[in-house]
């Protein structure tokens, strides 16, 4: 498979900033075809991100969406308003959703099932914590979050999901796990995608987010089990996220 390589703006840039970005980095990669690309702006530069991006090989996500279609949510987006305005990805599960805004496997399970619904194609993260991964429970904690919201999930829906391994500690911190601490994550994620798909574990792509850079991105990638990156503060200047990008080929 290609290697996706997928940025998340997280609240960052503006809707009068997408323009330039995408010049910028069209010019640099929109003649790579050996890559997947996909940027998650904020919600307020989704449209100008779609327009920026029509007829490119860069496709646009949402960084949450609501567990419901519609209602009385106030301040929520619900996938439907994504899926309205050509949003086709849907990060869910991120860390940040689940330590700072509490979300829990139960309600990313609802959002993934939905995601689905809508069409929207769901990238569930995972990852644990400093202090999980010093207690040793690395793996056990991976298997609550993967079981818990992709345990009754279709094998046909599952196959559909894309995975993201994202240590905590490497969040944000400039601390990247090595390679081969990342690939065992990936080898984990795998055999529990296996237990369920059998070989066809092999086409959900996994990919690894925490402190990326144009430096350590073709190592990591390098690695069997991991098929891409999802890539916080380096994707926020089009230069960093296309060296990023070349690092795949
Ligand atoms: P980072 O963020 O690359 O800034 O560490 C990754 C992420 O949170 O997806």
């Amino acid at each position: 498979m290609k290697k996706l390589v997928a940025g998340n703006w997280k609240m960052n840039l503006l809707p009068s900033q997408v323009s330039d970005y995408s010049k910028s980095f069209l010019a640099e990669v929109g003649k790579l075809d050996g890559v997947d690309l996909l940027l998650c702006p904020s919600d307020t530069a989704l449209p100008a991100a779609v327009e920026a991006f029509r007829n490119s090989r860069v496709r646009v996500g949402a960084q949450n969406m609501h567990s419901t279609r519609s209602g009385a949510f106030t301040g929520e987006t619900s996938g439907e308003m994504l899926a309205d305005i050509g949003v086709t990805h849907v990060l869910l599960g991120h860390s940040e959703r689940r330590h700072v805004f509490g979300e829990d496997d139960e309600l990313i399970y609802a959002k993934l099932v939905l995601a689905h619904k809508l069409g929207l194609k769901p990238i569930l993260c995972v990852g644990e914590k400093q202090e999980q991964r010093e207690s040793g429970s690395t793996e056990q904690v991976l298997r609550e979050q993967f079981e818990g919201s992709l345990g009754r999930v279709s094998n046909e829906l599952l196959a559909a999901t894309i995975v993201a391994y994202e240590p905590v500690w490497a969040i944000g911190t400039g601390l990247t796990a090595t390679p081969e601490i990342a690939q065992q994550a990936h080898r984990f994620l795998r055999s529990l995608l296996g237990e369920k798909l059998g070989e066809a574990a092999s086409t959900v792509p996994i990919l690894y987010g925490g402190s990326v850079k144009p430096a350590n991105a073709a190592e990591l990638m390098s690695q069997p089990d991991i098929d891409g990156v999802l890539v916080g503060g380096a994707s926020l200047k089009p230069d960093s996220f296309a060296a990023i990008a070349k690092a795949t080929l």
